[in-house]
């Protein structure tokens, strides 16, 4: 396994530089990035600047505990050093080789009368992060969480894409853009989405949340290594001023812990533009690595097709059994030779086992799914092993309903018969809206209902990716938690959905501008499953299962050439090819990029962006000295001229261009595209300028010879 890592530590001697005798400072390595802390009455702030630019001004810190114990006030310090840390670490899959971990440390040991806790800060030159530790004392009854005060004191000019925290389609939802301090379900309902039925919970944003200040600098504000704790939201108090918000048990504590506490690392991610704020590695660096005596040398990353979108996108087939069920032998067999044909490692099969039913969404009501026991047209033995001949494994799939009981009771006898027929990745899901309703039955008999992001679901989401290991699977998760870089230690966490993806477009529609939005959000945690490469993007959904009336409204807001594009610009190890065969042969060029495609990367270059509009990069093979690029523009038409200088200077490349042509449009023309084919020798001028049409995108493949 390939996890040397270099590592140097600075006790700095010449002790904490402070302005006055309360406050205490650290630079980045770079020294662009300041962080003060003080502690003034009793109470704990930080503030964070960006050279003469302002990231946050005074944000409270602290917590109360389960025992009523305030450790948010009559705080005094008593302790605090500094460290300088100089790391390199490779990971075992992602976007680059080796990744650069260097920050300077401040540890700060406060006390309450007789309680001791410590709040550590990193800096980076691309962020800060804190975290609050508190070890087992004599002082402390109880280590529940009642409340935590963390701040982030901004401005109220600063402007927030964000999504609704609290409300029923858990992270499934298009992006806000508006003042930090207008985030509620009020402005959500009047300004993307009627949300106001659903009235369960406080106004808060998930995380990521991306701001720009009104000083130009970007930021996201989210939580890394999020283990055994509850979700973090930002709530608006008003000025400027967003506050953690933990979603609660159902009896209203925020967490329960026995022991200690070892919060997630709360940061922030800061950037003088759109690119710098994608290309940054902090909520990875903010993670560890994997344990040194666990292998996941089998954790491979790979392309798959599904027997998917027929249901959600075109409508031809049902999950449960029917004349027009789709996960049915002959119609497995044959998408297995079509993947096999083209090169894919997976296929998804979903509806293949017992519990599907029409009546199946939404409510976690439904009958509980069997994870053992597949329907009967659907012959699992002989489909995995003829699969597994062909070089084409089945992708396992447990949709669970919210129903985490019946899947927990399941989980290990279903992981082993997976591991015993040769799948290597499975899809999970969650589908319950109402987000607090996961259901769970104490030993007094009484039902309880957590919330979607609490840390019940945490433990769960910890629980199979753990046991999956155990079986060498791989999780893609839908309706997941969200990402907070646990890839790192646990790297078969593959990918997951946790973000309004590519099936909406199937049953309703993202819009235009929400491609654009996700670069800038939801992906600045992770990979996400957003199953991109539709290419019958008109004219493709049935009225219903059965049925030749063909739905001439449905659109998938998008181009091929975007379609294509997104397989660079949007990272994830296990990449889908989501449309059906018959659509692939329709545009077997096209389709070749797809298959060319890689998922695994050495390099990550953010060519050109501007947050929600507009984003271009370029990735290097992991296995060769071949570069991939991909563009995509919002409902703007553009013209790029892109500089090829990252290129190897005087070699040559081949490229091989997708691009739109003059008259494609997204809504009225988005199946036209052209190939160029072109030797470029680089040197210090070469560049290639690519029209994108309203709503488009390009994708470029440039072989070296
Ligand atoms: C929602 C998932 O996002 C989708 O991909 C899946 O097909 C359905 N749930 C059914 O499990
Ligand atoms: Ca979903």
């Amino acid at each position: 396994m390939n996890l040397i890592k270099i590592f140097f530590t600075f006790l700095i001697f010449s002790f904490l530089s402070c302005s006055d005798s309360n406050k205490y400072l650290i630079k980045s390595p770079d020294e662009k990035v300041k962080l003060t802390f003080k502690v003034e009455d009793g109470r704990a702030f930080y503030k964070v600047d960006k050279l003469n630019r302002s990231v946050t001004n005074w944000s409270r810190l602290g917590m109360v505990l389960g025992d009523g114990k305030d450790l948010g006030e009559g705080l005094k310090v008593y302790k605090t050093s500094k460290k300088k840390i100089s790391n390199k670490w490779f990971p075992i899959i992602g976007e680059k080789n080796e990744v650069n971990d260097n920050y300077t440390k401040l540890s700060i040991s406060l006390v309450k009368e007789s309680t001791k806790y410590d709040i550590i800060f990193r800096v980076y030159d691309d962020g800060i992060a804190f975290k609050y530790t508190i070890p087992n004392q004599n002082s402390i009854k109880n280590y529940d969480i009642d409340n935590e005060y963390s701040q982030f004191n901004l401005s109220s000019k600063d402007s927030a894409w964000w999504i609704p925290a609290f409300s029923y389609r858990r992270y499934e939802f298009l992006y806000a853009n508006s003042s930090v301090n207008e985030i509620s379900k009020k402005y959500f309902s009047e300004n993307v989405e009627n949300i106001s039925y659903d009235s369960l919970g406080i106004d808060a944003a998930h995380t990521p949340l991306t701001v720009k200040k009104e000083n130009g600098l970007l930021i996201s504000i989210h939580e890394a290594n999020l283990i055994d704790y509850s979700s973090m939201t930002l709530a608006p108090k008003g000025e400027g001023i967003l506050e953690v918000e933990l979603y609660p048990w159902s009896d209203g504590t925020k967490v329960k812990l026995d022991k200690k506490i070892n919060s997630p690392w709360r940061f922030i991610q800061i950037a003088d533009n759109s690119s710098d704020l994608i290309d940054s590695d902090i909520i990875l660096n903010l993670n560890e690595d994997p344990d040194i005596d666990q292998d996941y040398s089998w954790v491979k990353p790979g392309k798959y097709m599904g027997v998917w979108w027929e249901m959600i996108g075109t409508n031809e087939s049902t999950w449960w059994q029917s004349e027009n069920h789709g996960a049915n032998n002959k119609k497995v067999k044959y998408y297995l030779d079509f993947a096999s044909k083209h090169n894919f490692n997976g296929l998804l099969v979903e509806g293949w086992n017992k519990g599907w039913h029409p009546e199946w969404c939404c409510s976690g009501d439904g009958n509980p799914f069997s994870f053992t026991e597949s329907v009967d047209d659907f012959d699992i033995e002989y489909l995995s092993e003829y699969g597994n001949s062909k070089g084409v494994n089945l992708v396992g799939h447990h949709e669970t309903g919210g129903q985490i009981q019946n899947y927990e009771l399941q989980m290990e006898d279903a992981f082993k018969m997976y591991n015993r027929l040769g799948v290597k990745n499975i899809k999970t899901g969650y589908v319950n809206d109402v987000s607090k309703n996961i259901r769970v039955l104490n030993d007094n008999g009484i039902i309880s209902e957590e919330w979607h992001h609490g840390q019940f679901m945490v433990k769960h989401f910890q629980k199979v990716i753990e046991m999956a290991a155990k079986y060498k699977l791989n999780i893609i998760t839908h309706e997941p938690i969200k990402d907070t870089g646990l890839r790192r230690k646990y790297p078969n966490f593959i990918s997951r959905e946790g973000a309004k993806g590519q099936e909406f477009n199937g049953f309703s529609s993202n819009g235009i501008n929400h491609a654009t939005d996700l670069p800038f959000t939801r992906l600045l945690s992770g990979p996400m499953d957003y199953t991109p490469g539709i290419f019958q993007l008109k004219n493709f959904r049935f009225d219903s299962p059965g049925s030749d009336k063909i739905d001439k409204n449905a659109v998938v807001p998008s181009t091929i050439t975007k379609e294509l594009a997104l397989y660079v610009v949007y990272y994830s190890p296990m990449q889908m090819a989501a449309d059906l065969p018959k659509h692939y042969e329709k545009h077997p060029e096209a389709f070749e990029f797809i298959k060319d495609v890689p998922v695994e990367w050495s390099e990550r270059k953010i060519i050109n962006s501007k947050i929600s509009e507009f984003i271009t990069i370029a990735r290097k093979d992991k296995y060769s000295d071949n570069w991939y690029m991909g563009g995509i523009s919002d409902e703007r038409e553009r013209n790029f001229t892109i500089d090829l200088t990252f290129l190897e200077k005087n070699q040559k490349y081949n490229f091989r261009i997708f691009k739109d042509t003059k008259s494609t449009h997204w809504e009225s023309n988005p199946m036209e595209y052209e190939i160029e084919e072109k030797v470029i020798k680089i040197d210090s001028n070469s560049s290639l300028s690519i029209h994108l049409a309203p709503g488009g995108g390009f994708a470029v493949e440039m072989i070296k010879i």
